[in-house]
Formats: structure tokens, C-alpha cells, sequence
């Protein structure tokens, strides 16, 4: 069976990077890979770090690209692509525009698709946006639905969809447990990756934000900054931001954080290197879906930068808080998580309602035909809860 994964953006090529290599090793199934490269330096960072060498590659980024730009370069591409190779089943992952055009092609096509992170919503198609779109699109054509957790699974049932759900966890786990151990196993890497930040202060507590959502262009970046500049003033802490390469996000941050001595602007990490930093930081503050995902196994308090999500399990937990984007409520929350004592920080996988690190084991025997039993979150939910607790109350 050739199965072709194609995905384009950082977080995608994150959560594929460990199935891909499931799915190498596995018998049975030709994989290939195809790496649209919506993004570009944060694909490739990811790509070296798994070794993942793609079988095509469709170059497909522009700087600012429109997103009617991207999809149409994607669908022409792609649907070369797939007259060249002949799949027999495409492989998908999450919400992106990469992922979206991949399952639509394949299905004009009629090759299978199979969904990976299926089964998220949050119900308003303007937030995410256009991600919900996305998502639910591919639901709708694809054949098998690799729901991450038991509620994204009710999510789909709830749609009547035709494809066959399985449970399996999410992927980042996967990817996470396996850069976790790789960091615990090597003094001298977490040396290297502490080298570049010899200029945070051991005193100080550490805020680490990221942040990119295209529904906070404009105003919700220009409140997240003034922000984070007001929370600059304390001196007994320090923020450290790698901004995301989209020139929405560069310009406004820059202008406005750019010339604060307590703020360290820096460029996007490379895998690694980021989750070290989730583990140096006491809290995080992001509108990033993977983030909301990787914190509360590594124990790490999480502010949501959105007033929804489509990851509901860890706020439901109580280690996730959404606090939207107006200034005055991320100081109240980051200040109220900053009066908890500093904690230190375990990677604990039981500690996830996300997945176990099974998840990609879980997807490649179901296309095997061979299906392993599926993720039981739901017992998670009390341990989580005990465990790391963002206890602000804004
Ligand atoms: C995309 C996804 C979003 C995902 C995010 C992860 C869509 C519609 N959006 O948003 O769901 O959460 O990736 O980060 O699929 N750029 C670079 N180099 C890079 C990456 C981006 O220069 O390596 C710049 C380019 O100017 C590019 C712009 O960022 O045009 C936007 O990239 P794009 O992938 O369209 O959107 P993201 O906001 O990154
Ligand atoms: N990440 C990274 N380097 C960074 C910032 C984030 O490797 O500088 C990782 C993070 O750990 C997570 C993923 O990138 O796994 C999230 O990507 P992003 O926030 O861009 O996208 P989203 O998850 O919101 O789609």
C-alpha cells in the first residue's frame, strides 16, 4: 500500500514527524512523504530535527501569501503530484490550508484520505479562522478519522460522518516524549540549547509567548503587545518571545516590544530548543494550538490568548486558562499565575488528556488493518488535574 503523508506548516511537520517514521519502519506500506512548504525556515527546522527527507517537495510559500494564493498554488501542485505518484491513500494533518487542499485533491481524485487530528471544533467558523473551515472539510471526505480524544470523537458523531473514527491520541505526545527523552539523556545538548540564553536571569521568572492566529491581526496584536509591555515593567521578571516569521505578527511586535531591555525577542526555535524553554518557563502565555497541547504534560501553566478553543480537555482540567486578548486581562492572569511558588517542572504523559505517546503505533496498525486498543483519556482527567493546576483568577 503507498501511503503519501503531505503536510507544509511547522506544527504539522511536528505531529507527522513521529508517524512518518512509524510508518517507514512499518510492513506493508510504501510511505512517502510530501512537503507542500507553506512555511519555509520553521518546516525545515522541524524536518532536519525528525530527519525526515521528503520525497517531494512543492515549494509552495510566498512572503505574505493571500490565502486564496496559497490554496491555488497548492491545488495545482498538488494534483500533479498525485497523477505522478498514484497513492493509494493520502494523509493528512489537522487544520491547515495545506491539509484542507491535500484531502480535497485527493478526494477529486478519489483517493482515500485519512484524517490525523481529526474531530476538533469550536463551533464558530470565525475562530479559528480559517482553521474550522478547514477541519471540518476534510471530516466531511475523509475515510478514516483519527480522532485525538474521546470528545473530539463525540464531535464527529454528532456530524453523522461517513469515515471509520478511531481514538488514538495526539501525536504531538509522541513527538514530545520522544524530544523529552532525548533532552533527559544529554547534559551537554541542554548546555548548547541553554547557550543562546545567557542573558535570562536566573532570579528572574521566566513568561515565555508565542503567538501568530490571523483572527488577532491587527487589534489583538496591538493589545497583546501593549500587554506584555506593561508586564515588562516588573523586575522580577523576564519575557522571552520567539515571533513567528509572518510579517503580521514581525511589524507590530517589533514596533512595539522591540526596544524593551526586559523583553527578548527572538526568532522562531527550532524543536528542541522550544521545549527546553517550555521547561525553563513558569508560565506560558500563547495562542498556539500544539502549545495548548505539550504544557500540561510538561507541567507547565498555559494563558490562551483566544476567547475559544477547540482543545476544551486541559481547560476543563483547570491547567489551561483562556484569557482572550485584552490587555488588561492577560496582566491579571499572568500576574495571579505568577504568585504560585516556581515548580519544578517533569514531563509526565499520564499528566495528558492529549494522548500517551501510542498515538502514531495506534494510526499505522489501523491502516494495517490490525487495530490497537484505543486512547483512554477519560481517566486522565483527575490526575491532570491534580497535577498542575493555573489556579488564576482574573
Ligand atoms: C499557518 C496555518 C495555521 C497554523 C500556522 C502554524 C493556514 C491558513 N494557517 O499560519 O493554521 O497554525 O501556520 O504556524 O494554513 N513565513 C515565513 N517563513 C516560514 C513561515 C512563514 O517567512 O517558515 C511567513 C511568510 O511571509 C508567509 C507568512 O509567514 O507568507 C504566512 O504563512 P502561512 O503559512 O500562510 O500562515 P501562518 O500564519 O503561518
Ligand atoms: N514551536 C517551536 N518553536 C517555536 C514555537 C513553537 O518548535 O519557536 C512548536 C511548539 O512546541 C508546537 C508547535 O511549534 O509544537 C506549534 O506551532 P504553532 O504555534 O506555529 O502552530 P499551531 O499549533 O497553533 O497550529
Amino acid at each position: 500500500m503507498k501511503v503519501l503523508s503531505v503536510f507544509g506548516t511547522r506544527p504539522e511537520a511536528i505531529k507527522m514527524g513521529p508517524l512518518v517514521r512509524a510508518l517507514g519502519e512499518a510492513p506493508g506500506i510504501d510511505s512517502q512523504v510530501c512537503i507542500t512548504g507553506q512555511h519555509r525556515a520553521m518546516l525545515d527546522q522541524v524536518m532536519s530535527l525528525f530527519d525526515i527527507v521528503p520525497d517531494h517537495d512543492l515549494d509552495v510559500m510566498l512572503p505574505d501569501q493571500t490565502l486564496n494564493g496559497l490554496c491555488a498554488r497548492l491545488f495545482e501542485r498538488l494534483d500533479a503530484l498525485y497523477a505522478r505518484v498514484q497513492p493509494d491513500r493520502v494523509l493528512v494533518h489537522g487544520d491547515t490550508s495545506t491539509a484542507m487542499t491535500a484531502a480535497v485533491a485527493a478526494f477529486h481524485r478519489r483517493i482515500p484520505v485519512g484524517h490525523v487530528e481529526a474531530g476538533l471544533r469550536t463551533g464558530d467558523l470565525s475562530r479559528p479562522w480559517p482553521e474550522e473551515m478547514n477541519r471540518r472539510v476534510i471530516d466531511v471526505l475523509a475515510d478514516f478519522l483519527f480522532a485525538p480524544t474521546v470528545r473530539s470523537r463525540a464531535n464527529l458523531l454528532q456530524e453523522h460522518l461517513g469515515g471509520t473514527i478511531l481514538v488514538t491520541g495526539n501525536t504531538v505526545i509522541d513527538a514530545l516524549q520522544q524530544t523529552v527523552r532525548r533532552l533527559e539523556q544529554d547534559a551537554g545538548l541542554r548546555a548548547q540549547l541553554d547557550a543562546p540564553l545567557r542573558m535570562l536571569d536566573p532570579r528572574r521568572r521566566l513568561l515565555l509567548v508565542t503567538g501568530h492566529r490571523r483572527e488577532s491581526f491587527g487589534q489583538g496584536f496591538e493589545d497583546i503587545c501593549r500587554a506584555l509591555a506593561a508586564l515588562a515593567a516588573r523586575t522580577d521578571l523576564q519575557i522571552v518571545y520567539p515571533v513567528h516569521l509572518n510579517p503580521n505578527v514581525q511589524g507590530p511586535v517589533h514596533a512595539h516590544l522591540g526596544h524593551l531591555a526586559n523583553v527578548h525577542l527572538i526568532a522562531p526555535q527550532d524543536y528542541l530548543s522550544f521545549v527546553r524553554l517550555m521547561q525553563r518557563a513558569d508560565v506560558i502565555l500563547t495562542d498556539s494550538g500544539g502549545v495548548q497541547e505539550e504544557a500540561p504534560a510538561l507541567g507547565v501553566p498555559v494563558l490562551v490568548m483566544r476567547d475559544v478553543t477547540e482543545r476544551p480537555e486541559a481547560v476543563e482540567a483547570g491547567v489551561v486558562k483562556l484569557v482572550g486578548t485584552a490587555p488588561q486581562r492577560i496582566i491579571e492572569a499572568v500576574t495571579a499565575a505568577l504568585q504560585r511558588p516556581a515548580q519544578s517542572r517533569r514531563f509526565d504523559p499520564d499528566a495528558s488528556p492529549y494522548g500517551d505517546g501510542r498515538a502514531s503505533a495506534r494510526i499505522v496498525a489501523a491502516l494495517r488493518g490490525a487495530p490497537l486498543p484505543e486512547f483512554a483519556a477519560a481517566r486522565r482527567a483527575s490526575a491532570i488535574a491534580s497535577s498542575t493546576s493555573c489556579e488564576v483568577t482574573p
